[in-house]
């Protein structure tokens, strides 16, 4: 079970930050090229908040199955154990929100600058925080 989710928890990052990273040109380009939004600039948003969504679900999962998950909170004191255990969820989870944010912004605006607007900073502000905290030595060592 553990072996699945931790597999799938790792390849599945994949799609998701590419599907993310889409997502932040797209809204930058219509942003800058002051386009009109359409139904594809919405399809991308919202497969990017649907790829991250089951990212954090899966995350959930890995958390209680890992030993480098909730079982790691009592070796803070080693860094890559507080990295997977404490930072790298917290930081995602708040990078998610974030999201979520940009996207229910972006449904609630009628102007397309302001859609492409808040579908940028939010998802931008999002890749950043998932970025810094990845566990990028874990991930490219297996
Ligand atoms: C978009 C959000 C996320 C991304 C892109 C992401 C990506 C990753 C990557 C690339 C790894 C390294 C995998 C490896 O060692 O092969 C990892 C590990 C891990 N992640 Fe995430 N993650 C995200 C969210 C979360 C969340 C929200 C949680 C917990 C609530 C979580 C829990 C973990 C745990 C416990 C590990 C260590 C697993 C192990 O090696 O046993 N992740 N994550």
């Amino acid at each position: 079970m553990y072996h699945f989710i931790q597999k799938f928890h790792s390849g599945w990052a994949y799609l998701a930050l590419l599907l993310l990273v889409i997502a932040v040109f797209n809204s930058f380009s219509g942003w800058f090229s002051k386009r009109e939004f359409s139904a594809k600039d919405k399809k991308i948003g919202l497969f990017a908040l649907i790829g991250t969504h089951l990212q954090l679900v899966i995350g959930f999962i890995l958390y209680f199955t890992s030993p480098k998950g909730l079982d790691a909170l009592g070796y803070m004191e080693d860094a890559e154990m507080r990295l997977t255990a404490l930072e790298h969820p917290i930081v995602n989870i708040l990078a998610i929100v974030l999201i979520t944010i940009g996207w229910s912004r972006h449904k609630k605006a009628v102007a397309s600058d302001l859609k492409f607007k808040s579908l940028f900073v939010f998802y931008m502000l999002g890749l950043v925080l998932i970025l810094v905290r990845i566990p990028w030595k874990a991930w490219f060592s297996i």
